[in-house]
């Protein structure tokens, strides 16, 4: 079990790159001032982990940001997602190079499939994932990309993966929070040594009404954002969260001076529902 101590402690993905357990999520962060703002008061406050994607389209304000952070590249983690219209070997390739271009960087730490199963191509999914992945394992091997992996994968799309793939996804990125502990997935992550990455850890938004987090927030004097990130990171997860308020933003890195007891642990796994549920990616339509 990793150390739980400070925003910049790490997680060791299955190929050993280090990853800092908390990243900053920018799903949902309108382009330009406002992603660029909110990714410098990120930096700011400490992360160092950031998350973003071709299809948030604020790649380019993202890595305006990260440049003009000043903070040491090697001392960042910046991961990117492919795009459901550019599944396929060549697509990939080419996506890749798109996003690194828009980030300004020479490699990304981590590049995701951001769903298996797109709607235009639902008839031939496991290929296209297939020749998506040989390009990424190309990628990493080129040092493109220091880690690879998946966003929104079940266990079949990982299963279907896997029998082709020649590097193991280091990450899944999925819809993770007391609403939905997608339990199943977890279990598949862990036997295969991928990290469950958490997006919408705070439900997007949803948790806060919940009046038992509520009531737990202030038995520990913490907010609800902070007693649900705690819970996502004592169960191992490695939670994404989303503002665009420098004092939210700041109030989500405080999450190091309490522990969850067991049973306050089990009362937010009780929460199913509370705040909505993951998509079923066979059934998107996009
Ligand atoms: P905002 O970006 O306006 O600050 P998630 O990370 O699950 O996607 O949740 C993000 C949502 O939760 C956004 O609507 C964000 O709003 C809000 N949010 C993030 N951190 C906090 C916080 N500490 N307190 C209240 N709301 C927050």
């Amino acid at each position: 079990m990793t150390a739980l101590t400070k925003l910049t402690d790490t997680y060791a993905l299955n190929n050993g790159t280090k990853i800092p357990i908390v990243g900053f999520g920018t799903w949902q962060t309108p382009d330009g001032q406002v992603a660029y703002d909110s990714v410098l008061a990120a930096l700011k406050a400490g992360y160092r982990h950031i998350d973003t994607a071709a299809a948030y389209g604020n790649e380019e304000s993202v890595g305006k940001a990260i440049a003009d952070s000043g903070v040491a590249r090697e001392d960042l983690f910046v991961t990117t997602k492919l795009w459901n219209a550019d599944h396929g070997y060549e697509a990939t390739k080419k996506a890749l190079a798109t996003s690194l271009t828009k980030l300004g960087l020479d490699y990304v730490d981590l590049y995701l499939i951001h769903w298996p199963n797109p709607a235009p191509m639902r008839d031939h999914w496991e290929q296209l994932n297939a020749e998506s992945w040989r390009a990424m394992e190309e990628a990493y091997a080129d040092r493109k990309a220091r880690a690879i992996g998946v966003s929104n994968f079940r266990a079949k799309h990982l299963d279907a993966l896997l029998k082709t793939a020649k590097v193991v996804p280091a990450v899944n990125q999925i819809f993770l929070n007391p609403s939905d502990t997608q339990d199943e997935v977890v279990a598949y992550n862990r036997a295969h040594d991928i990290l469950s990455e958490a997006y919408s850890p705070l439900g997007t938004g949803k948790i806060f009404g919940i009046p038992e987090l509520k009531q737990l927030a202030d038995r520990y004097h913490k907010t609800v954002a902070q007693v649900v990130l705690r819970w996502s990171l004592q169960h191992g997860f490695l939670p994404l969260p989303k503002s665009v308020h420098a004092d939210r933003i700041e109030q989500n890195t405080d999450l190091f001076d309490f522990e969850l007891s067991t049973a306050d642990m089990q009362t937010i796994d009780g929460l199913h529902g509370v705040a909505g549920l993951a998509k079923d990616p066979d059934q998107t339509d996009f």
